[in-house]
């Protein structure tokens, strides 16, 4: 399939590992010349090195936190002028007893998941209004549709994030700039590993990997019977960043094997 994007600048912001270098490979496969961004600097420079020789197509690394006010100016000097944006935000740790959430841990989870994407959004929209073509994808998480009561500081915040672009959307979409979501169930990512080690410690689980899997397959049964690779979502998003997603508008797309049971 000619996803018809050769040519086209795209900024993936969290762009070096996981969902968004998954996301960032297909794109140079289809011609895209690509921006990534992530805080950390080496795997970063790594990944922009590999997929440019890989894909034979410039790519530029913006070392940035696009959590910050600056680094998220970092992010809009770099790569002023996109025509399709991903947006990855790691939000804070999984969180353990409910009753211990602070409002400080609340506000570090609104930064993060939501005021960070939205942020970028606002900057870029513009941008892309006057170009008349736009695409922009989140990358969320399923847990904005299906809570979860260790992901607190994950699904709230990305609840209101869908919230807001499910109205934004559809105010852009006459301009030929569409935003739609993905949310992503569990994916074996560098960033899920991370997180699993977290949440053993959050819940006091010992010998963590083991434990934690034996968790999520007794109460949290995968239809599929897998967990995903990173590449189960990037040709999703892909598509939704090309032209050929021209009539999806606002949409909220579960990738996550069946997990979450749900009409709409
Ligand atoms: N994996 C799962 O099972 C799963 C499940 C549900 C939802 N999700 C969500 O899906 C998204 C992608 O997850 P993933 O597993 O692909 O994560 P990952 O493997 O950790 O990759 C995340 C990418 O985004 C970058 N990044 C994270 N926070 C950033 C920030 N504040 N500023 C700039 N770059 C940032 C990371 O680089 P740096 O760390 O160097 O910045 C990395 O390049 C996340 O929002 C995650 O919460 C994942």
């Amino acid at each position: 399939m000619d996803l018809q994007i050769k040519g086209k600048t795209a900024l993936l912001a969290g762009g070096s590992a996981g969902m968004g270098r998954a996301t960032a490979e297909r794109l140079a496969e289809a011609g895209a010349e690509l921006y990534i961004s992530a805080r950390r600097e080496e795997r970063l420079r790594n990944a922009a090195r590999e997929i440019s020789e890989k894909y034979g197509v410039p790519v530029t690394p913006v070392v940035a936190d696009s959590s910050t006010e600056e680094g998220r100016k970092a992010l809009f000097a770099a790569c002023p002028n996109p025509d399709i944006l991903t947006i990855t935000i790691k939000p804070p740790n999984p969180n353990g007893d409910f009753l211990k959430v602070t409002p400080e841990m609340w506000r570090d989870s609104v930064e993060t998941a939501l005021i960070g994407p939205i942020e970028i959004m606002r900057n870029y929209i513009p941008v892309m209004k006057d170009k008349g073509w736009g695409r922009i994808v989140n990358i969320a998480t399923f847990s904005a549709k299906n809570p979860m009561i260790w992901r607190l500081m994950s699904g709230p915040a990305r609840s209101a994030l869908i919230n807001y672009t499910a109205s934004v959307s559809r105010e852009i979409a006459r301009y030929g700039v569409n935003i739609n979501n993905l949310l992503p169930g569990m994916f074996r990512t560098e960033g899920f590993e991370e997180a699993m080690g977290y949440y053993a410690d959050a819940f006091g689980l010992e010998n963590k990997q083991e434990v934690v899997m034996e968790h999520f397959q007794d109460n949290n049964r995968i239809p599929a019977g897998f967990i995903a690779d990173a590449d189960d979502l990037a040709p999703m998003a892909a598509m939704l960043c090309s032209p050929l997603s021209r009539f999806i508008v606002g949409q909220n797309i579960v990738i996550d094997g069946g997990q979450h049971a749900s009409l709409f």
